[in-house]
Order: C-alpha cells, then sequence, then structure tokens
C-alpha cells in the first residue's frame, strides 16, 4: 500500500478550543467536516492521548476556529505541539469567550459546537457536535493542510491522524 496516497486528501487547518474546567484549552486539528447542514454537524477525530479529547467530553462543548494562512505560526507551535495539560495555551493568544466557549480572535471563522456524539477508533475519538453559534472574524484565505505541508512546512506531531512515520 503507498501511504503517499493519503497526502492527497484535503483538509483545512483549525483550532480547536473547549475547557479544561473553567480554563480554556484546545490543539491544533485538520480532521473537521462537515456532516451535514439541517441540522448542522461537524465532526473531528481526536487522539486518546491529546488533553483536549477528556476536556471536550466532560464540557461536552468545543468550538471550531478556522484558521487563515495569516496566522502567526507560533500559534501553530502552540496548539499543535504543545499539550494543554501542564501548560497555558491561551495566556499569551487574543481570544473572547461566546457560548462559553474560547473563540481565537486571530481566526477567519468560528463553529461553537454542542457534541452530540461520538464514536472510538483504537486511537482516536470522533466527536459529532451541533453547530449552535458561526460567525466569520475576518478575510483572511482559509489555510488548507496542503498550503501548511508546502508553506509552513512544519512536521506532524505523532498524534496528527495524517501522521505517517518517515520509514514507512
Ligand atoms: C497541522 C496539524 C494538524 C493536527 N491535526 C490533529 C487532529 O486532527 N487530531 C489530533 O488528535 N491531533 C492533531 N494534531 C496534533 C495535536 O494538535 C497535538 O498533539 C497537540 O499537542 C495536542 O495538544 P493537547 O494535548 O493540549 O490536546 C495536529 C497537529 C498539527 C500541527
Amino acid at each position: 500500500m503507498n501511504l503517499k496516497a493519503f497526502y492527497n486528501l484535503s483538509y483545512g487547518v483549525y483550532i480547536v478550543s473547549t475547557l479544561d474546567g473553567e480554563r480554556p484549552t484546545g490543539c491544533v486539528a485538520n480532521s473537521v467536516m462537515q456532516i451535514t447542514s439541517e441540522p448542522p454537524l461537524i465532526a473531528l477525530s481526536i487522539n486518546h492521548d491529546n488533553f483536549t479529547n477528556p476536556c471536550i467530553a466532560k464540557t461536552k462543548r468545543f468550538c471550531i476556529n478556522v484558521l487563515g494562512e495569516k496566522i502567526n505560526p507560533l500559534i501553530l507551535g502552540l496548539f499543535g505541539f504543545r499539550s494543554g495539560k501542564d501548560f497555558d495555551k491561551f495566556k499569551t493568544v487574543e481570544y473572547e469567550v461566546k457560548q462559553d466557549m474560547p473563540v481565537l480572535s486571530e481566526g477567519c471563522a468560528y463553529f461553537t459546537c454542542e457534541l452530540v456524539g461520538k464514536t472510538e477508533t483504537a486511537t482516536h475519538t470522533v466527536f459529532i457536535g451541533k453547530v449552535i453559534d458561526a460567525d466569520v472574524v475576518s478575510s483572511d484565505t482559509p489555510m488548507t493542510y496542503s498550503y501548511y505541508q508546502r508553506v509552513i512546512k512544519a512536521k506532524m506531531p505523532k498524534n496528527a491522524p495524517t501522521y505517517i512515520k518517515e520509514n514507512k
């Protein structure tokens, strides 16, 4: 099997935000898709080892922040390569609270979702959320996963669904 075929699947790049109790937290995710528009449902896949996973399960609410091409790459590093378990990712990031969820001021759009279902796989949980609020935040061009690979050129952490071991 040629694992490089997976590089031809298209995605966006997002920060999924939620709460750890009252503290905002979250991580970068590319595995976001719209399932239906009526009702408006969105799915995303989060690794069991990511701190964001139990936080979404407990809070039963999450927010998909669509990232644009002009996003500060340091924010990608902060949310994509560090864990919120023992680190406050939102300390240096501008955000507003909407529908109880942290919404990034640097995003280009957001979708606040209420958890309505989840499915377990061996390594990841697929969360399904019903959109309860959404808005456009800026006119920045939404970043694609391909742009992330070609222009940002950062490696993928092993918890991302698209991670492929280098010797495979
Ligand atoms: C471009 C990119 C896409 C990612 N996509 C996902 C994803 O869809 N699901 C996931 O579980 N982790 C994904 N990750 C990895 C998490 O963002 C990373 O493991 C993060 O450090 C987890 O933080 P947390 O422990 O605070 O939840 C991605 C990382 C990057 C850089």
